[in-house]
């Protein structure tokens, strides 16, 4: 079995976008930019947003914290959304999730520039995944994606089980690995009898937030392991959706928790930001 060091993979895209960054400024005057926006006080996401524009700094990214008051209104969001789409700094828009209850989170969502969308969150960017088409795509699942493709493994007509079927992991996730022609199976809260479809996997992808639900006695011997699980256990432990002892015993590959896919996701939204940059500046090569 071997451990997948998303911390070093991460770190790997991180500095190979940190050469791409300074070559669009030396020949084309452009300088990404991400704009974050936090609505009130929530303490994870104010963690997430702080290392979201440090990961930025370090790139060579444009980075700009916009704070709005936990009790802002709707319209308020979505006028900052619209400045945020018509200013020329910002390529991509990012506002963190999630939202306090008296906002429309999917309204929100919607009032972001297909174009700037950096999470790929955007109802058009997600239409654009199931078609096929180039689109922004959600961060954790395209970190998961080349994860995959560095374990080397042949994802081409594959069992993958997906457990989980969120907007944000579940649902494109699947998508990608259908796109890449594996066989895909969603399971969720009523599934029945999820051990059984797992043990046949190949790929499993467990993203349901439950922690250690996924035994380790139902992996496939060789199959490839990844979880996106982060759960904090009473004793303080960090531990993921997949009992890693024992799935590390039968996986060929695994992920960790932490140091898997938790590093991926911001490397992919630097790269997400990048890439809107160019589309947005017209610079293809
Ligand atoms: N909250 C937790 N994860 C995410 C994410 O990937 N994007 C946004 N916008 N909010 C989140």
């Amino acid at each position: 079995m071997v451990t997948i060091n998303g911390k070093e993979i991460a770190a790997a895209v991180r500095s190979v976008l940190k050469e791409e960054v300074a070559a669009l400024k030396a020949a084309h005057g452009l300088t990404p930019g991400l704009a974050v926006v936090l609505v009130g006080e929530n303490p994870a996401s104010k963690v997430y947003v702080r290392n979201k524009a440090k990961a930025c700094a370090e790139v060579g990214i444009r980075s700009f914290q916009h704070l709005l008051h936990e009790k802002a209104a709707q319209e308020d969001i979505l006028g900052l959304v619209r400045e945020l789409n018509e200013s020329k700094d910002v390529h991509g828009i990012l506002v963190q999730m999630p939202l306090p209850p008296q906002i429309d989170s999917a309204a929100v969502l919607e009032a972001i520039s297909p174009d700037k969308d950096a999470d790929g969150f955007h109802p058009c960017n997600m239409g654009r995944l199931m078609a096929g088409m180039p689109s922004l795509q959600p961060c954790t699942p395209l970190g998961i994606m080349r994860l995959i493709e560095h374990t080397g493994t042949d994802i081409s007509g594959k069992d993958a089980v997906v457990v989980g079927r969120s907007n944000i992991v579940g649902k494109p996730i699947a998508l990608m690995l259908l796109a890449r022609s594996a066989t895909v199976t969603i399971c969720h809260s009523k599934t029945a009898d999820i051990a059984k479809r797992i043990s046949g996997a190949d790929i499993v992808i467990a993203a349901l937030g439950r922690p250690e639900f996924i035994k380790g006695d139902w992996i496939k011997k060789g199959a490839v392991v990844i979880d996106v699980g982060i759960n904090r256990l009473n004793d303080g432990r960090l531990v993921g959706d997949v009992e890693f002892g024992g799935a590390s015993k039968r996986a060929s590959f695994i992920t960790p928790v932490p140091g898997g896919v938790g590093p991926m996701t911001i490397a992919m939204l630097l790269q997400n930001t990048v890439t809107a940059a160019r589309l947005q500046a017209g610079i293809t090569v």
